[in-house]
């Protein structure tokens, strides 16, 4: 593939994406170009599923190891027989009620995903985005997309065209530009060659999966990160990270504020640009403090909108430049599961518990 001289960014409607943009997107990808592009969780980066060229790419483009295998993107049922092989009933059945959504299943690889995509292994995960761009996309290519999140490797993923253009400027083709993506963190991935296992939380809750799968497992991924990243690139623990280091905060409500306070405090006494990331509720407790930057992720009971804005809070407090970032762990159902891994990867698996 040539590499792209300039990156396009290209508007699109996000309920009712314009033709010619989606067009122009999918000739792209069977040309064998990368194309980036909205789904409801994050914004993906796009190759043809059956163009190992095109997913090698992807690699390189975003300075991922070639071990940390892909999701492949899919617009219709019809399409998995093409992607997966021995599907079991309980693929079906979450499909019929998941899909498309958020959720990406683990199952075993058909022939014609190349080897790359998976990263050698046998699988493949497997999932249908409902954003209106992406199925369109994913239509007009006639070609099941095989995407990443549209971000530098290791850095919070991409909800916005602009995170995009700032991490993958110059190595994409298009970028088509539908505003912050409604979810705003990944799917869930949830491995079914074996007995179920959610891999990584994400927009459709363990809760909800349970209804089906009664005794789900979550298999833990914070593993640590001088582990032999060889083994199991996937699961390192420093992942959607911003440059600044990030203190994650758990523990009692009150203690754990005032341990905030205090840390940043301390450090701003030390001569570090500290950054907060709080609840609304909690922006009065720090702003206050002189030279501390606050961004707040929305009302500590909406989890949906505090984790649509965590990627981007935390692009925000790093343009900033701070060196360190304040943070405490929320509550974990539902979303909040996906939000404390997300945290918890940020910090580099590592929190702070304070005592009651
Ligand atoms: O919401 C999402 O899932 C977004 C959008 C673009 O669809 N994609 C995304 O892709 O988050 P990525 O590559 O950033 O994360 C995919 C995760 C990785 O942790 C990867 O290791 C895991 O899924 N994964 C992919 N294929 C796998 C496989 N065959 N077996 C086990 N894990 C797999
Ligand atoms: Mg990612």
């Amino acid at each position: 593939m040539a590499i792209p001289e300039q990156t396009h960014v290209i508007s699109v409607d996000s309920v009712q994406p314009d033709f010619a943009a989606i067009h122009v997107a999918a000739e792209l990808l069977r040309a064998g170009q990368l194309v980036a592009f909205p789904t409801e969780t994050v914004y993906g980066l796009g190759a043809n599923a059956h163009d190992s060229a095109a997913v090698g790419c992807i690699f390189s483009a975003k300075s991922r190891p070639a071990n940390d295998p892909i999701i492949v993107h899919i617009a219709a049922l019809g399409q998995i027989d093409a992607v997966a092989r021995e599907i079991p009933d309980l693929a079906y059945q979450l499909a019929q009620h998941f899909w498309p959504g958020p959720l990406t299943l683990v199952l075993a690889r058909h022939p014609n995903i190349p080897p790359n995509v998976s990263a050698g292994l046998p699988t493949v995960a497997v999932r249908m985005p409902v954003h209106p761009v992406a199925r369109a996309l994913i239509q007009a290519a006639d070609c099941p997309i095989a995407a990443p999140s549209a971000n530098t490797f290791s850095r919070p993923s991409a909800t916005t065209a602009q995170h995009v253009l700032q991490d993958l400027g110059g190595r994409v083709a298009v970028i088509l530009d539908a505003g912050p993506t409604p979810i705003g963190l990944e799917s869930t991935v949830l491995d079914l060659t074996g007995e179920p296992v959610v891999l990584r939380p994400g927009g459709v809750d363990l809760e909800q999966l349970r209804v089906f799968i009664p005794n789900l497992q979550i298999k833990p991924r914070y593993i640590a990160t001088d582990a032999d990243p060889a083994n199991a690139p996937g699961q390192l623990t420093r992942h959607y990270a911003p440059s600044a280091q990030v203190l994650l905060f758990s523990g009692p409500v009150g203690p754990v504020r005032a341990q905030m306070q205090q840390t940043a405090h301390d450090r701003i006494a030390s001569g570090q640009r500290v950054g907060v990331l709080v609840i609304d509720e909690e922006r009065e407790l720090f702003v206050a403090l002189p030279g501390v930057q606050v961004v707040t992720l929305g009302p500590g009971d909406d989890l949906a909108q505090v984790g649509a804005r965590l990627f981007a809070a935390l692009r925000a407090l790093d343009r900033q430049g701070v060196d360190v970032i304040v943070v405490r762990a929320l509550a974990r159902a539902g979303l909040g599961a996906a939000i404390w891994d997300r945290l918890l990867r940020a910090a580099d698996g590592k929190f702070i518990a304070v005592e009651g």
